[in-house]
C-alpha cells in the first residue's frame, strides 16, 4: 500500500485589485472584522481533508501576512511565499514549491472567501478518479460572443455554458505538464489553470463540480457590498438557530450585563446564569451605575474582575426610547437618550478593551431596525442606533488583531417595558420575548463572529405562530 496522498490547498492572493481601487491588495480589504484572505483561509483550515495550505502573497504586501504563521490559529498554513506578476506566474511559483508528482494541489482564489467544505470534499474526491477538477456555476445571463466589428456573432447554448470558479484542483504532476509545455509557447495567455490544461494536454479529461452563488470572487466594489451581505446572512442563520431553544455552554465565563434590571438585559442575565456562566448585572436601580461614567464604569468592570479573575463577555442592553416629535422635546431628554444609548457603549467599550484583550472576550452591543432608515417620532433613538452599528464595525476592525469581538444585537419588535411605554399594547404575536433575543444574544457571544450586526426577527423565531 502506498501512503495516503498529501493535498495542498494554494491561495492564489498574489494580485493587486485594479478594479475594486481601494489603494490596497482586494485580498486584504476586511469584510466582517477579517481581511478577505483571512475569511478564505478560515474555511481551507477547517477542513478535514486538506493537510497543508501555502499562500502567495503578492509581494508588496507580504509583511501583512506575517502575523497568520505565528498566531496559532492556522496550524496547517505552512508558507507564505511571494506570487508573481500574472495570476500563472503565481500558479507557476506555488508549483515550484510542491513536492510529489501525486499530490493533490488545490488552487483557489484568496478573494473567494465563501468557497464550503461540500465544494472542497467534491475537489479532492475528483481527483481520485481524474487528474484535473475544476468548479463551475452555469450562467443565468445569456452569454454573446462579439465579433471584430463588435456586433453579436455568436450567442451559444446557454445550457451547457458554465461560469468557471476556484477551486481548481490537479494530480501536481499533471499541472506541473501543462505548463512545462505552455512555457514553450510563444502566444501564452492564460486567466486560469484549467484552461492551461485543456489547451496543452487535450487528452486529460477535466471533471467539473458544481460550485456556489456564493463563491463569487470579490471583483468590483460592488462585490465588497455583496460580500458584507453574505457574511451577514451567516450570522442571521445563527439567529435561526435558536428556535431549538438551546442554549450554548457558557460554563466557566465571566458575563457582565449594564443595563440588566429589566426587559432584554434581565433575560440575558438569566439565561447566562442558567448557561453556566457567572453573571454580574450593573444598572443604575440595582447598583447605582451611571452608564455614562467612566468611574463608575471602571469601578464595575474592576470589582468582577477582582472576583472573577477575568471578564469574557461584556454586554450592553441599557436604552432610552422616547417618542416624540425633535422640536416638541424637551433637549434634556435629548440629550439623555444620546448619552445612554450612545454614549455609554462608547464609554463602556474604551473601558472594557484590555479585560476582554485578556481573555480574548466579546462586547455585545443592541441596536433596532430603525438603524437603517430613520423614524419620525424617534429621530434622535434612530441616530443613537445607527451610531451603535457604525461604532461595532469601527470597533471591530480595531480590536481584530488583539482577538476581542464585537457584535451587534438587531431585536425587531420585543415586548419590553421600554417597548410598551413607546408604543402601548401591541397585537401578540408580532412581539419578540425577551427570552428568545436573549438567547441569540448568548449564542452569538459563545460565537466567533465579529463585527456583525445579527438580526432577530419575529417571523424567524416564531415561525409557526405568524401566518399573515
Ligand atoms: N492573483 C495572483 N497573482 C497575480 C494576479 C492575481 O495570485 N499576479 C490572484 C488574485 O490575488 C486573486 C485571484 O488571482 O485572488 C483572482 O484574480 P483577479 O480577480 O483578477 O485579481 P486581481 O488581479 O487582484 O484583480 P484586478 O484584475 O482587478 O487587478
Amino acid at each position: 500500500m502506498s501512503a495516503p496522498t498529501r493535498t495542498v490547498a494554494v491561495v492564489l492572493a498574489g494580485g493587486i485589485g485594479v478594479r475594486v481601487g481601494l489603494g490596497i491588495p482586494k485580498q486584504l480589504i476586511k469584510i466582517a472584522g477579517k481581511a478577505i484572505v483571512e475569511h478564505t483561509l478560515e474555511s481551507l483550515q477547517a477542513s478535514d481533508l486538506i493537510d497543508e495550505i501555502v499562500i502567495m502573497m503578492n509581494a508588496a504586501s507580504i509583511g501583512e501576512l506575517d502575523h497568520l504563521l505565528t498566531g496559532g490559529q492556522f496550524p496547517k498554513l505552512t508558507r507564505v511565499l511571494p506570487g508573481g506578476e500574472t495570476r500563472s506566474d503565481t500558479t507557476q511559483l506555488a508549483l515550484a514549491a510542491l513536492d510529489g508528482d501525486d499530490t493533490k494541489v488545490l488552487l483557489h482564489d484568496a478573494v473567494r472567501p465563501f468557497i464550503d467544505h461540500r465544494i472542497i470534499h467534491d475537489c479532492v474526491a475528483a481527483l481520485d478518479s481524474y487528474d484535473a477538477v475544476d468548479t463551475a456555476i452555469p450562467s443565468a445571463d445569456t452569454i454573446i460572443r462579439l465579433g471584430e466589428t463588435g456586433h453579436i456573432d455568436d450567442i451559444p447554448d446557454r445550457s451547457r455554458l458554465r461560469r468557471g470558479q476556484t477551486p481548481q484542483a490537479f494530480r501536481l504532476g499533471t499541472i506541473r505538464r501543462a505548463y512545462e509545455l505552455a512555457r514553450e509557447d510563444p502566444d501564452f495567455r492564460a486567466t486560469d489553470d484549467c484552461g492551461v490544461v485543456f489547451r496543452y494536454l487535450p487528452d486529460v479529461p477535466i471533471f467539473v463540480v458544481d460550485g456556489t452563488a456564493e463563491n463569487m470572487k470579490v471583483t468590483e466594489p460592488i462585490d465588497i457590498h455583496i460580500a458584507d451581505k453574505l457574511f451577514q446572512l451567516q450570522s442571521a442563520s445563527l439567529a435561526l438557530d435558536t428556535r431549538a431553544e438551546t442554549l450554548p455552554d457558557l460554563g466557566g465565563k465571566s458575563v457582565v450585563v449594564f443595563g440588566g434590571s429589566y426587559g432584554i438585559g434581565q433575560s440575558v442575565v438569566t439565561l447566562a446564569e442558567r448557561a453556566g456562566a457567572r453573571v454580574h448585572e450593573f444598572s443604575r436601580s440595582t447598583t447605582g451605575t451611571d452608564v455614562r461614567n467612566a468611574d463608575d464604569i471602571q469601578k464595575a468592570l474592576d470589582e468582577v474582575a477582582a472576583s472573577e479573575g477575568r471578564i469574557d463577555v461584556v454586554v450592553v442592553t441599557a436604552g432610552l426610547l422616547r417618542v416624540q416629535e425633535l422640536v416638541d422635546a424637551p433637549l434634556d431628554g435629548l440629550i439623555e437618550t444620546i448619552d445612554t444609548n450612545l454614549v455609554a457603549p462608547v464609554v463602556i467599550a474604551r473601558q472594557s478593551f484590555e479585560h476582554l484583550h485578556r481573555t480574548g472576550g466579546q462586547m455585545l452591543l443592541f441596536t433596532s431596525s430603525s438603524y437603517t432608515r430613520g423614524r419620525a417620532g424617534y429621530g434622535v433613538y434612530s441616530a443613537t442606533k445607527a451610531g451603535v452599528v457604525n461604532l461595532t464595525q469601527a470597533l471591530s476592525e480595531e480590536w481584530a488583531d488583539a482577538g476581542v469581538r464585537i457584535n451587534c444585537i438587531n431585536p425587531q419588535r420585543t415586548h419590553t417595558p421600554m417597548r410598551t411605554a413607546a408604543f402601548g399594547d401591541e397585537p401578540a404575536g408580532t412581539l419578540l420575548a425577551a427570552d428568545d433575543v436573549a438567547r441569540v444574544t448568548l449564542n452569538v457571544a459563545a460565537s466567533d463572529l465579529t463585527g456583525q450586526v445579527v438580526t432577530v426577527q419575529v417571523a424567524a423565531m416564531r415561525h409557526d405562530d405568524v401566518s399573515a
